[in-house]
């Protein structure tokens, strides 16, 4: 398993969960990565638990500053930087009588201009390399439609695909081949988070959620963060040569577009 074999890659917000899991089979397939996180203690434990081909680097997406120092960190650490995912991201649910714009402003910081300014940084260094490059921009099926309590959350993930489309439009003339995946429901902190939210929300017990949305699933239950590896792996590698702009669902045949 070496289809990555000499990639370098700054996997964002890979201290846990979806990104720890692309950290570890990315270092499985033969590249070295960096996890850049906002919790560098998390993200230093993640590293060290993968290996000597892990690294990590502090890195808040929600700053330019963060931005600059998460991209200059790795670079230092890997010599360049041949892939980036754009995986960290925030949740935030509430009506839409009670949403707050600190929690929008926030959500769009992170989940939006973090991925746009992220991948801004990125590409002028692929570009300096000059030998083109993989970004893999984590969407949602939470971008493919709306949902009554999840506005904010969706329009983020609804601007990261769309991101993806633009950029991938602008970076291809470089080489650069930008992508997207959007997972449906995967289990782990995240949902956790998710499940609590609809417990305050819809007076739900705790876990009934998770209970729910899994059995709503076509292949049966919900995603672990393994699942969504072998596409992250595809779209790093020569094999997605030829995919541009496009957004994969992988999520149990829950969204079909
Ligand atoms: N879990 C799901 O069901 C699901 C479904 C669809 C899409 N996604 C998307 O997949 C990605 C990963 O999801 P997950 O379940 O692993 O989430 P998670 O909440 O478990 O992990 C997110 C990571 O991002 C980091 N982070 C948060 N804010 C940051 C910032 N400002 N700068 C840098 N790092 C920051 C966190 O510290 C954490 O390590 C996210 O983009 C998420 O929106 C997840």
């Amino acid at each position: 398993m070496t289809r990555l074999a000499g990639k370098r890659a700054l996997i964002t917000g890979g201290a846990r969960g979806i990104g720890s899991a692309f950290a570890r089979r990315y270092v499985a397939e033969g590249a070295q990565v960096v996890i850049g996180d906002i919790d560098p203690a998390r993200a230093r434990r993640t590293a060290e638990g993968i290996g000597n081909a892990c690294h990590a680097v502090p890195m808040d997406v929600s700053t330019q500053e963060g931005i600059d120092a998460g991209v200059a960190g790795a670079v230092d650490a890997l010599g360049g930087i041949d892939v980036l995912i754009n995986n960290a991201a925030i949740f935030t649910a509430a009506p839409i009588v009670d949403i707050e714009r600190d929690d929008f402003a926030r959500a769009f910081d992170i989940n939006v201009a973090g991925t746009l300014f992220t991948m801004q940084v990125v590409a002028r260094v692929m570009i300096r390399q000059g030998t083109g490059g993989r970004i893999v921009n984590m969407a949602s099926q939470a971008g493919r439609r709306g949902e009554p309590l999840v506005a904010v959350y969706c329009a983020t993930k609804a601007a990261v695909i769309s991101l993806t489309q633009s950029a991938a439009l602008n970076l291809i003339a470089h080489g650069i081949n930008v992508n997207a995946i959007a997972p449906g429901v995967v289990d782990g902190e995240h949902w956790d988070g998710v499940d609590a939210a609809f417990a305050r929300l819809e007076g739900k017990t705790p876990g009934q959620k998770k209970r729910e949305v899994g059995a709503a699933v076509p292949f049966g239950r919900m995603g672990s963060a393994d699942d969504l590896t072998g596409m992250a792996v595809f779209l790093a590698s020569a094999d997605s040569d030829y995919v541009v702009g496009q957004c994969y669902n992988v999520d149990g045949g829950q969204w079909m577009s």
